[in-house]
């Protein structure tokens, strides 16, 4: 087949539609490491920068966390947390590359099943909590990513870690350090996004809150949407 014959082929037509659509997962091992709360900022954040509408959801949010369905379960009962661009998406497939969104953000289990839930992603972010257990399961994390990740996601790529829910404790900042050595320890250095405060009104899940701005516009530069 010629290069102008694949061009104008409809499987063709539809891997290039497939490439504009990106998966960002939000993964890590660790429970309680605002998995879920940083994948509903972003995909509020990221809808916001690219325009999208009630009418025109631009951003899929996909709940991967089949043990406790937070997200979903937290969505249905405040759905004014869905912002005018994020669309909730049903089940746990990717949806079809015709629905028009250009990204998915998704948000994954804890634990085992956390590598699993990478499956089909090409993006992820990494949520870390700059504790001693924290910083151990991302190394143990990166270690595993490393290992399978040819096996489930051959094209992922990890964009960035993102401290979390960061407490202002001398415990804290030692462990922030330790965390961008981590970054700057693997094979492709991994930047560390501005971390995120620990605030109330995130506990709450409070989209107004500023907290999440710094991150979420440097993560949207290296993902670019
Ligand atoms: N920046 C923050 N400030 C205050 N509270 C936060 C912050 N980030 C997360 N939290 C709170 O920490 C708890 C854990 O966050 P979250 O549920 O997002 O973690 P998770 O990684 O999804 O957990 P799980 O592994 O159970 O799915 C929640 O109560 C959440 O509201
Ligand atoms: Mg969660």
């Amino acid at each position: 087949m010629t290069l102008a014959a694949t061009k104008r082929s409809p499987m063709a037509t539809e891997r290039t539609a497939a490439r504009r659509m990106k998966v960002l997962a939000v993964g890590s091992q660790k429970g309680g490491a605002a998995k879920s709360t940083t994948s509903l900022y972003l995909a509020t954040r990221f809808a916001e920068y690219l325009g999208g509408t009630e009418d025109k959801p631009i951003v899929g949010l996909l709940d991967r966390d089949g043990t406790s369905k937070n997200l979903s379960q937290m969505i249905d009962y405040r759905p004014e947390l869905l912002r005018p661009g994020v669309k909730l998406l049903d089940g746990e497939a990717l949806p079809r590359e015709d629905e028009g969104l250009k990204l998915v953000v998704i948000d994954t289990p804890p634990g085992l099943a956390a590598i699993d839930s990478l499956k089909s992603a090409n993006l992820l972010v990494v949520p870390v909590v700059p504790s001693d257990q924290g910083v151990l399961n991302l190394q143990r994390y990166l270690q595993i990513l490393e290992t399978q990740r040819i096996l489930l996601s051959p094209q992922m790529r990890v964009l960035a870690l993102l401290p979390a829910n960061v407490e202002n404790t001398a415990l804290h900042r030692a462990r922030l350090d330790d965390i961008r050595a981590v970054a700057a320890a693997q094979r492709t250095p991994l930047p560390v996004l501005p971390p995120v405060p620990h605030r109330a009104r995130i506990d709450r899940w409070d989209l107004t809150a500023p907290e999440y701005d710094a991150p979420a516009k440097e993560l949207f530069g290296y993902a670019r949407v």
